[in-house]
């Protein structure tokens, strides 16, 4: 044996037997399988029983995700079956069974506080029961912790103030039953607090208010009581959700970027704070079930984004001025059961198509028949004319309800036929008013949902974010309308745009035309386990919308895809400019190779039926800002799948799957050539390949074809590898291209031999 046949051996053994950097270490693995045990083995946790490789491999699925760095657990998401029915009682959720008595929270926290390195821990639905200990604290490097669902009781640990990494704290649907801690505010990372559904007592601490950082706040469904505190200082916030609870203050002054504020079924009292005129990003304002008075501020129906208003069952009074104006985005208004008198403004009109409006219960003039009688009305009607003379009073409301009952008898016909107009259009304009995203089942989303969850996190949860549905209305938003200011490019797939999400993520956005026959339920349910996918090299589906025109029976549907935005271009870029800041040297074309070649090998596995044919080109590749790749477009075949079904029904599908496998392998092929010689013009590739593919063979001919920036970086060993298995992904015969992962293997272990190179040429350098 002579020595270059040792040192390729000892090359190829390193290649074969390096450790795995994702190996988890054992005691991890140990942990994790206790987890499992005090949890009673939900069947969330099924998939370990029997998986004997790196739990850091189990894919990730809605019920469980783990993931890793450095061999160690960073992330933990298990959502269990011990279901609460969200129906029985109102909308909020009620868990309903716990593990056995032998459970112990104390000595679960103990066998978890064993990952250290968790950064992300989400325990849903598990029917763990019992006090929540002091020690979670240890799990000091946490930014989100979701015990949502549980049956925890007692309060919150004191200790937890230590853990100022956290920025989503979840406790929801539990039996929390002491006071919310006024220490909150150590936390001073916190954006998103949400305790809603327990029975939390006391007060709203008022130092949650120095918490600048907060997103959202949702403490409904609780026995707070007492004054809500000056708010205006949570310059972030966003969220406020206070439903059902006892608080009896007046309005506290809120922040100007408040979207949602959810303050019904308290018994706030005293005016509507003029103040909250000026929420110019108010979209939804609860105040029903209060003991609200006073005339409501007319600008507040003005607001620029202001869709819902609910101001229904409090004591309100006073008259609209009549040139009262509406926002344009006003759709859904209910001021019924008040005291309000005088005209309903036109834009509050029954007969406006453009926004539901429900007024009964008042003793305005317009309407006769849902309208308080004269009696109850006499004393509003007579409280406006107070300030003017006290002793007409009784004359005025007479002369005034005489005009009424006049006006009533003239109008009741027309009044009903108005009714029954706003009655059916109703259900349209509020389901337009009140986004998906609205009151109910608020945590769960804030906690999962792409828009709220900081960056880190999202990227930290690995299987997190349920797919999302975004309303066209927020897309729009995004884009400026689809302005071509925000347009990113077209492809075959259509054009792609970049947007900006209200709380300012970037994100692209890909409009499709789906066919009218498709439908819609079965797109959904294939959008969803394609927003399941996540891998290091795969660009993430955060979302889509549906939107079906309106009409249902012309037209077709279209689909808005929304994916993470990639910062840095595509691959094929890189590969046709010359800027020195985008030089790619050989090696870092492997590394990118590798990246892609690992991510269509994972789909390949199968964990998307389907997702085989997925549309490779260097196109399609794109690199963020530490070049990591990341493939976009892929397993569309899934969503077009349907489409291809109705109009080709030739071939079975067992040979269709065939055809797709090998077509990536051979689109693969050619994106190894674009990385070799640079980009090829399309339509010009088969003649290309025809005519110059021999010139691989000789030196010469090499030195024609390859781009010279790989001539200057590559080892020659390190190129023919490549060139070799790319002839193979590219062979016309398709019996002989290559399987995924012999490609895979091949490239690594060009990257091995180019590493060695370079650092042999290192070291030849330094000595
Ligand atoms: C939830 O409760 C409703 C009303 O009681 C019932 O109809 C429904 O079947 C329940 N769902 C589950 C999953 O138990
Ligand atoms: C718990 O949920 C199950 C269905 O999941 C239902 O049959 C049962 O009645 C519920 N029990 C309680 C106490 O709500
Ligand atoms: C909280 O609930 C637990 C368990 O039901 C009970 O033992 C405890 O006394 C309650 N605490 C308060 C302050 O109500
Ligand atoms: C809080 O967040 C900032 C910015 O994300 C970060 O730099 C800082 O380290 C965080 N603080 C803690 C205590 O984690
Ligand atoms: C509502 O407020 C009025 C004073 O404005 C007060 O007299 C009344 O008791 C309050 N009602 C409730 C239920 O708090």
């Amino acid at each position: 044996m002579g020595p270059f046949h040792l040192l390729f051996l000892v090359i190829l053994s390193w290649v074969l037997f390096l450790p795995s950097t994702h190996e988890l270490q054992t005691s991890q693995r140990q942990v994790l399988l206790q987890l499992r045990k005090h949890l009673e083995f939900p069947s969330a946790l099924g998939v370990m029983e029997n998986f004997n490789g790196d739990l850091c491999y189990l894919s990730s699925s809605a019920q469980m995700s783990i993931s890793c760095q450095d061999n160690l657990i960073t992330g933990l998401k298990i959502m269990g079956d011990k279901l609460f029915n969200v129906s029985e009682f109102n909308g909020f959720a009620i868990p309903n069974k716990t593990l056995s008595e032998s459970f112990s929270t104390d000595s679960f926290v103990t066998t978890l506080s064993r990952l250290p390195s968790l950064r992300v821990l989400s325990l849903v639905s598990l029917g763990i029961w019992g006090p929540l200990p002091d020690k979670i604290h240890r799990l000091s490097s946490l930014e989100v912790l979701d015990l949502s669902s549980n049956f925890i009781f007692g309060s919150i640990p004191p200790k937890i103030s230590t853990m100022v990494k956290l920025h989503t704290l979840s406790l929801e649907a539990n039996y929390f039953n002491e006071t919310v801690p006024d220490w909150l505010d150590s936390l001073s990372n916190l954006t998103v607090l949400c305790l809603k559904n327990n029975r939390f007592k006391g007060q709203f601490p008022s130092s949650i208010c120095r918490i600048k950082t907060l997103t959202s706040i949702a403490l409904s469904h609780n026995e707070l009581s007492g004054k809500l505190p000056d708010m205006s200082t949570l310059t972030s916030l966003h969220v406020l959700d206070l439903r059902e609870n006892h608080l009896d203050s007046e309005l506290p002054v809120m922040p100007k970027g408040l979207v949602t504020a959810l303050l019904s079924k308290n018994s706030f009292s005293g005016k509507i704070p003029a103040q909250f005129s000026d929420l110019s990003q108010l979209q939804h304002l609860d105040l029903a079930f209060n003991n609200l008075s006073g005339t409501p501020p007319s600008n507040l129906f003005s607001l620029p984004k202001i869709s819902y208003l609910n101001l229904a069952s409090n004591m309100l009074s006073g008259a609209f001025p009549a040139d009262l104006n509406c926002g344009g985005k006003l759709g859904f208004v209910d001021i019924s059961k008040n005291k309000l008198i005088g005209d309903l403004p036109s834009c509050l009109g029954s007969n406006s198509d453009e926004r539901v409006v429900e007024f009964t219960g008042n003793c305005l003039a317009d309407d006769s028949q849902h309208q308080h009688e004269l009696s109850y009305c006499k004393q509003a009607l007579s409280r406006r004319k107070q300030s003017r003379v006290r002793e007409t009073v009784v004359l005025v409301a007479i002369v005034i309800g005489a005009v009424l009952v006049l006006v009533l008898f003239v109008f009741g016909v027309l009044s009903l036929y108005r009714r029954y107009r706003s009655r059916t259009s109703e259900h349209n304009i509020f389901a337009k008013a009140v986004p998906d995203n609205s009151p109910n089942g608020f945590c769960s989303e804030l906690v999962t949902n792409a828009r709220f969850i900081s960056q880190a996190a999202k990227l930290e949860t690995h299987g997190a974010p349920v797919c999302q549905l975004f309303s066209l209305e927020e897309l729009k938003e995004a884009t400026n309308n689809f302005d071509f200011s925000m347009f990113l490019g077209e492809g075959s797939l259509g054009k792609l745009y970049k947007g900006k999400l209200e709380n300012g993520t970037s994100v692209a956005i890909r409009p499709l035309a789906i066919s009218k026959k498709c439908s819609t339920q079965n797109l959904k349910v294939r959008l969803d386990s394609l927003s399941k996918l996540h891998h290091p090299h795969l660009v993430g589906l955060l979302g889509h919308c549906i939107d079906s025109g309106g009409h249902e029976d012309s037209g077709g549907n279209r689909v808005f895809l929304i994916y993470e935005y990639i910062s840095c271009g595509n691959y094929r870029t890189y590969l046709s400019e010359n800027y020195p800041e985008k030089v790619l040297k050989w090696a870092d074309r492997l590394a990118i190779l590798i990246g892609v070649a690992k991510a269509v090998h994972f789909l390949h596995t199968g964990v998307i039926p389907g997702s085989f044919n997925n549309r490779l080109k260097t196109n399609n590749i794109l690199l963020d800002e530490h070049r990591i790749p990341k493939l976009s477009d892929y397993g569309m075949s899934i969503i077009t799948e349907e489409i291809e079904k109705l109009e080709a029904k030739g071939e079975g599908p067992k040979s269709c799957r065939k055809k797709d496998l090998e077509g990536d392998v051979y689109n693969f092929g050619f994106i190894l050539l674009e990385s070799l010689v640079g980009p090829i013009v399309s339509g010009k590739g088969d003649m290309f390949l025809l005519s110059e593919m021999a010139s691989f063979g000789s030196q010469d001919g090499r030195r024609r074809i390859v781009d010279p920036i790989v001539l200057t970086t590559c080892s020659q060993e390190s190129l023919s590898i490549v060139v070799s298995i790319t002839k193979k992904c590219i062979s016309p015969e398709v019996s002989s291209r290559p399987s995924f992962e012999d490609v895979l293997w091949n490239l690594q272990y060009a990257a091995q031999v180019q590493a060695t190179a370079d650092a042999d040429q290192k070291s030849d350098a330094t000595s």
